[in-house]
């Protein structure tokens, strides 16, 4: 039988243990494919000295599981640092912050010598820019920021939650911009982080995936 989404979760979120150093801190990402890589890693965890997650519900996950995670001052750099997207593309160029932590997971990644992806196969795409950008921004902002975005012949909204705006482990609010046709993700990050009241932009280009590895039909795929 074919394998589900879930089970190709749990593919990747086991393959990744390979690129976990023993004795060493890994970065950890955020969201359903990574909480499987979590499980993995707790099933390991006598072996590494610890984890620096990039959300209250990845420390949480890791905590409960007996792994100790380390604040991200406490730490100059990582070998690795293993999270999910919402969309890839081929070049390891990805769409991230469906999970709204779009912020800490650019932080986390920024510290780490290598991005390794883990994802299943409907994430990866020929060009960025279908699934809804999120922005992170301050609140004070989110209007100015919108009419950017429709400049740009995007529409941007504000994400909401039980009917009140959503608010991130930061504190602030985030945008989805649909519409958007992200050509050249490099300089639309640049221009975005420039916007005055953007936090991070879910465009992960110079934090770019250098791994991915990919749930398929047929196994894991890897792509470098
Ligand atoms: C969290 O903010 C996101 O960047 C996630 O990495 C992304 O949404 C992938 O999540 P799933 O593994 O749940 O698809």
């Amino acid at each position: 039988a074919a394998l589900s989404q879930d089970e190709l979760k749990t593919l990747v979120g086991q393959a990744a243990l390979q690129y976990v150093k023993p004795g060493e801190i890994v970065g950890v990402g955020t969201g359903s494919t990574v909480n499987k890589f979590i499980d993995a890693l707790a099933t390991i965890k006598g072996q590494i000295e610890g984890a620096v997650s990039s959300s209250v519900a990845s420390t949480e996950r890791l905590q409960a599981l007996g792994i100790k995670v380390f604040d991200a001052n406490e730490v100059e750099s990582l070998s690795v640092y293993i999270d999910g997207a919402d969309e890839i593309d081929g070049n390891g160029h990805m769409v991230k912050g469906g999970g709204a932590a779009l912020t800490r997971e650019k932080i986390v990644a920024a510290l780490a010598q290598r991005f390794v992806c883990i994802a299943d196969e409907s994430k990866l795409v020929e060009a960025l820019g279908t699934f809804p950008l999120p922005v992170e921004v301050i609140p004070m902002a989110a209007k100015q920021i919108a009419r950017r975005f429709e400049v740009k012949g995007a529409q941007a909204t504000l994400r909401l939650r039980d009917g009140q705006p959503l608010v991130t482990d930061n504190g602030q609010h985030i945008l989805d911009v649909r519409g958007l046709s992200i050509t050249d993700p490099l300089a639309f990050e640049c221009e975005v982080n420039q916007w005055p009241g953007v936090v991070t932009v879910g465009v992960f280009a110079h934090q770019k995936a250098a791994v991915c590895l990919l749930g398929t039909a047929q196994g894991v795929r890897t792509i470098s």
